[in-house]
């Protein structure tokens, strides 16, 4: 897997993106289904992964909207299944064909409570789930991703603004930053990039989900308090992602997408 050649030089710029394929598992709905509105506006090919059958193929119709004009919709694609499971990704990868550029951002919250109140089984089941996915998404990027490729991981702000109640969540997405800068000297003889997105409070179904912030209202007075003065869109969070994909010369890092909150 190792090269002789340099990392390939392309313009680092996401119009650079086109013609690449991307993988998205995780990409049904907020931030991934937001990369792939974006990549396929620069004329990305790109692969949806999620489990949910509906909510996917809601997300391969809206990405096709977004779609360059003249292009075809076989540019995207929905693979239902789990993101984790090495014998989904295969599918993925056998049916995509040549991928450039994975982007992992499924997960939700699990694990969650007092260090005193969690089983030996739940902490086991949040590091399978979370860890264990991150470990797939990798073994099938290594040896799928042509040269100049990339794997990016997300992350959050909770990892260095803790919670109570979050140490075995939290305890993956570190593990998760720590496995990126592992990776990234790893693959970096294959010429591929490993890189994580560390979110703050980004507007997705997710976020809507936790309690307290299930309305409008509730989103606006959360982000009153980040120094930018909202919490964050599905949009920008996602092109942080198109920014890693894009420049070759980018690897090992976690870059931080939060209006400044952890500033304060
Ligand atoms: N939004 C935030 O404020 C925030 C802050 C910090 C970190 N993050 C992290 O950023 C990532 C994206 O968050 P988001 O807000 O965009 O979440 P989201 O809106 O809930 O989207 C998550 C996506 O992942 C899919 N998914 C979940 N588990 C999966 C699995 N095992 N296999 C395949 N697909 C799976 C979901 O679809 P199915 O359920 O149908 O599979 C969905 O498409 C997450 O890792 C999250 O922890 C988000």
């Amino acid at each position: 897997m190792s090269s002789t050649l340099p990392v390939p030089v392309r313009p680092p710029l996401p119009h650079a993106l086109s013609g690449t394929t991307a993988v998205l598992i995780g990409g049904s709905s907020g931030i991934g289904l937001a990369a792939g509105v974006l990549l396929r506006s620069v004329g990305a090919r790109v692969v949806l992964v999620g489990r949910d059958r509906d909510r996917l193929q809601a997300a391969v119709s809206q990405v096709r909207r977004a779609s360059p004009a003249g292009d075809t919709d076989d540019a995207v694609l929905g693979v239902p299944g789990d993101g984790g499971d090495e014998r989904t990704l295969a599918e993925v990868f056998d049916r995509a064909g040549q991928v450039d550029h994975v982007f992992v951002t499924a997960g939700g919250l699990s694990g969650v409570g007092p260090v005193t109140g969690l089983s030996a089984g739940d902490i086991r089941a949040t590091f399978d789930s979370r860890l264990g996915a991150a470990f797939a998404a990798a073994r099938a990027a290594a040896t799928r991703l042509s040269p100049g490729g990339s794997l990016t991981f997300s992350s959050g702000i909770l990892v260095v603004r803790p919670l109570p109640g979050m140490s075995a969540p939290l305890s993956v997405a570190g593990a998760v930053e720590t496995l990126t800068k592992a990776l990234a000297v790893e693959l970096a003889p294959a010429r591929l990039r490993v890189n994580a997105v560390r979110f703050g409070q980004i507007d997705t179904p997710l976020l809507r989900s936790r309690s307290g912030l299930d309305s409008d209202d509730a989103i606006a007075a959360a982000g009153s308090t980040v120094p930018l003065g909202r919490i964050g869109t599905a949009e920008e969070a996602a092109a942080s992602a198109l920014f890693l994909m894009a420049n070759n010369y980018i690897t090992g890092q976690v870059i931080t997408v939060d209006g400044g909150a952890t500033l304060t």
